[in-house]
């Protein structure tokens, strides 16, 4: 996943604010030039793990207590927002995307790193089975989101998807996709 996180989080302008950032295991992969990084998470023990491994990183950055459905910024004030395996842990993704789309400046991007819902019935069939136990085993994840059409059903523009695997990980995980999210300037 290292490369896949590098690649995508080049992408990254401006005012940038990334999502559940979790441990902080985008740390290392972020451009130097930001105008500035903030890294939200809502849960506490995360936070000290990440307030931890930024302390010890080069990057400039803030850490924030804060959910993805209610993001502590003005409207259209933030250039890029980041979602690596956060849409897929949230209990809802709708509110989560208004969100990010309340946030970005007009041309501002979401760039996303997710595993989703398989193309093959036979896997998705096996992702509906199985996503009960799976919540209950990876802490909340759901394993059958449609993420992708959740994305493009909310307004933003998709750019640059690429669909791939997820090796290493079990079959109803694998199927991923990362990819920018354009919001429109109109
Ligand atoms: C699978 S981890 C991914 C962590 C990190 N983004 C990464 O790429 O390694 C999911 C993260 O989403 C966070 N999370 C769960 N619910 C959330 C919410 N409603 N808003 C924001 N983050 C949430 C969790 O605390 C956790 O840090």
């Amino acid at each position: 996943m290292g490369p896949r996180r590098r690649n995508l989080l080049s992408y990254a302008r401006g005012r940038t604010v990334e999502l559940g950032s979790g441990t902080g295991l985008n740390l290392g992969h972020y451009p130097a030039d930001l105008d500035e990084l903030i890294l939200t998470e809502p849960e506490a023990a995360m936070r000290t793990r990440l307030a931890r491994r930024l302390r010890s990183s080069q990057l400039r950055a803030r850490v924030l207590d804060a959910s993805a459905e209610q993001l502590p910024f003005a409207d259209e004030t933030v250039d890029t927002v980041v979602s690596t395996l956060v849409l897929c842990t949230v209990d809802d993704p709708d509110p989560v995307l208004q969100e990010i789309g309340r946030v970005l400046r007009p041309r501002g991007r979401l760039l996303f790193l997710e595993h989703v819902r398989a193309e093959s019935p036979r896997l998705a069939h096996w992702q509906d089975r199985l996503a009960g136990p799976w919540r209950r085993f990876a802490e909340g994840c759901h394993c059958n989101r449609a993420t992708l059409e959740l994305i493009q059903a909310c307004g933003l523009a998709l750019e640059d998807v690429q669909e791939t695997s997820w090796r290493g990980m079990p079959p109803i995980v694998r199927p991923l996709i990362t990819g920018v999210a354009t919001k429109s300037d109109i």
